[in-house]
């Protein structure tokens, strides 16, 4: 089956998923949206309000802000895939909790696998900690990107704030953009495929050398 064929199929795959609570509180599963195929994806937080009624990702003010980010560097929300590290809204727009990251991390996982991006773009602390594996938060990280493995690729993985941090503090905003205006040299980069994985020969038992001692 194409890549596409199979995001799409694994989208309505997990439309009814239950593997956490938040199963009980959503109108509807938020996949994410954009293109199958980008080579550019930004993994955000979590569906607000607006995106569990209208089911797509990032189309409330943060949303719009990365909107405009991308028109800023020549592109639009069709080149590039858009997901979050959960599927469903926290109620009140809470922060995820540990169990819920746990339960819903394998669909991105799987996302990430079949869209095959070169560059993933971590909006904010969540995002960044679980992908990149590290505790570390996003204000000591951002704009710096690594080479890692993500969904059994090779692919930069590069942090920068969340755009609903940027919104009303326009220091974070210029660093958000000046992040941002980096993306195109990233997305040239080649990324150099993973090493060969080194087995050791096993060492055959050499027969014993008789030591010239008598
Ligand atoms: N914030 C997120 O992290 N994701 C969305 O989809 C909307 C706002």
């Amino acid at each position: 089956m194409a890549a596409v064929t199979e995001l799409h199929a694994y989208r309505d795959a997990i439309a009814d998923c239950t593997r956490c609570a938040l199963a009980a509180g959503r109108t509807q599963v938020v996949f994410g949206s954009g293109d199958p195929g980008a080579d550019l994806m930004f993994v955000g937080e979590a569906p607000g309000f607006h995106e569990d009624k209208q089911g797509v990702p990032f189309v409330g003010a943060a949303g719009k802000l990365l909107d405009q980010l991308l028109a800023g560097i020549g592109l639009s929300r069709s080149d590039v895939f858009v997901a979050n590290v959960l599927k469903c809204r926290p109620p009140g727009n809470r922060d995820p909790m540990p169990d819920e990251i746990e339960a819903c991390e394998g669909h991105l996982w799987k996302q990430i696998e079949l869209i095959q991006p070169r560059v993933v773009a971590t909006l904010g602390n969540f995002a960044t900690k679980l992908l990149s594996g590290r505790p570390t938060g996003i204000t000591r990280v951002h704009g710096q990107e690594q080479e890692t493995t993500l969904g059994g690729r090779r692919v930069l993985l590069y942090p920068i704030y969340h755009p609903a941090a940027a919104l009303y503090t326009p220091r974070m905003l210029d660093v958000l953009k000046s992040d941002f205006a980096r993306i195109p040299e990233l997305l040239g980069r080649e990324v150099a495929p993973q090493p060969e994985p080194v087995f050791l020969t096993p060492v055959t038992a050499e027969p014993a050398v008789q030591l010239g001692l008598f």
